[in-house]
């Protein structure tokens, strides 16, 4: 699906952000673990998160739906599923299932589509198998379809060359399976969504710190609410902070401050941001975000411990500091290379098409404005919602119009996406 995006002049209004893709993905993962039924409301639409929900139906879980996001799932242990487990677009899927695969008494195997299929799965296949695991690759060059055998787990200590929840996630579940205790270490803070709904169901975890302790526990059902993704909220964010007069509310935004990078980075920059309401449910931060335009946004290094708090949010921080003063320099996000596309390729590539002035870098980007984006082209999406989605919003402000190719990739995370960026349009 090729969608069109020309310049507007109106930008105002209040929209609820969708559930978080992170929380909703491990909220059925550890709610099947759970002997009993779970109600899970507030589930994430996008295609990652419902091939995640299949992947535990075909591991014996019964769900029950009262409506597409809101349902009860239940469990008695997972059991052997008849057919290939299809994980889609989806890393998050793969890696944390992984952990949880190699913990079962039976064989299965994961794959995925071809962006699935490019991306490394050395990261959990290693500590896995340092577990005992059984895990291998079909074609041995450690990427999916991925193969797992029945074993008898073991406690590690690991010390993660890189800061990932998905990897952290991945050992922490296989931990819940392992004799003795499992550890793992990061060199930065990744997400913690994993941790903090594992003390919420009752699972036997510490946090101390950069560290995180897991032993063999048996979770406890209850409901699980899935707060609004800040991810997705972080387009409105900065289209509201570029568009003149724009001003918008942004509902119902998980305000977790291992996800909060957004937040920080605005602020810096000198966006008009206020945060409203805050409250908190199932053990995570929620809030309202209020923003408007900002028209004296200027440049900041981005480095550091803070990637891991903002690492998806790169593709539209581009956008933002191609609309500030002075030089945006992002590094130590090397990791980008490895998302749904390479990410430091693709944005420099397609945003350098519409007038932003960025340069590659090993480790990141380097982006100088203030610059008047010309538009007229044809953007390229490379099987990434993300990218897409920032090209959408720069495309709000570019002079003439722009055309993406593959929009449809943006229903892997935020189906919703057009409807809602309507709705702020058009009011
Ligand atoms: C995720 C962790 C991040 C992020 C991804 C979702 C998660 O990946 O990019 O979109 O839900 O744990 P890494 O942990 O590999 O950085």
């Amino acid at each position: 699906m090729q969608v069109k995006v020309k310049k507007i002049n109106n930008f105002k209004g209040t929209i609820e952000v969708p559930p978080d893709k992170s929380i909703s993905h491990r909220s059925v993962m550890l709610g099947s673990l759970c002997k009993g039924k779970v109600a899970i409301k507030n589930f994430s639409k996008g295609e990652d998160c419902r091939n995640t929900l299949k992947i535990f139906e075909q591991m014996g879980v019964n769900v029950k739906f009262q409506d597409e996001m809101n349902f009860e799932i239940s469990s008695n242990g997972l059991t052997k599923p008849e057919n290939i487990l299809y994980a889609g677009n989806s890393g998050t899927t793969t890696r944390l299932l992984s952990g949880i695969l190699a913990g079962q008494n039976f064989e299965s195997r994961i794959e995925g589509d071809i962006s699935l299929s490019q991306r490394p799965m050395k990261r959990i296949i290693e500590p896995l198998k340092l577990m005992h695991a059984d895990i291998s690759s079909l074609n041995n060059d450690f990427k999916t379809p991925l193969i797992i055998k029945p074993s008898d787990l073991h406690g590690i200590d690991y010390i993660t060359p890189i800061a990932s929840a998905q990897v952290k996630s991945c050992i922490l579940f296989a931990g819940l399976f392992a004799d003795g205790k499992t550890t793992v270490t990061e060199p930065y803070i990744s997400r913690n969504h994993s941790e903090k709904m594992l003390e919420y169901l009752g699972a036997n975890i510490s946090v101390n710190n950069k560290t995180v302790k897991i032993e063999k526990s048996e979770l406890i059902p209850k409901e699980l609410i899935i707060p609004g993704d800040i991810s997705s909220a972080a387009f409105f964010f900065v289209a509201a902070s570029i568009i003149p007069n724009a001003s918008i509310i942004v509902r119902n935004v998980g305000i977790n401050e291992t996800r909060t990078g957004i937040i920080d980075v605005l602020i810096k920059m000198g966006a008009n941001l206020e945060i409203l309401n805050k409250r908190t449910g199932c053990g995570e931060e929620v809030s309202d975000i209020k923003i408007s335009y900002s028209e004296n946004l200027k440049g900041i290094d981005i480095s550091g411990e803070i990637i891991p708090r903002l690492i998806d949010e790169l593709p539209i921080i581009a956008v933002l500091a191609s609309q500030a003063e002075g030089q945006t320099i992002i590094k130590d996000a090397q990791d980008l290379r490895n998302k749904e596309s390479d990410r430091i390729k693709s944005v420099v590539r397609e945003f350098s098409k519409l007038g932003v002035d960025i340069e590659e870098r090993e480790d990141g980007f380097i982006i100088s404005g203030k610059t008047k984006l010309k538009g007229d082209t044809i953007i390229e999406t490379y099987h990434d919602h993300r990218l897409a989605m920032s090209a959408y919003v720069a495309g709000l402000i570019c002079a003439k119009e722009i055309c993406i190719n593959d929009f449809e990739w943006v229903n892997t995370s935020f189906p919703e996406f057009l409807e809602l960026m309507n709705i702020l349009i058009e009011e």
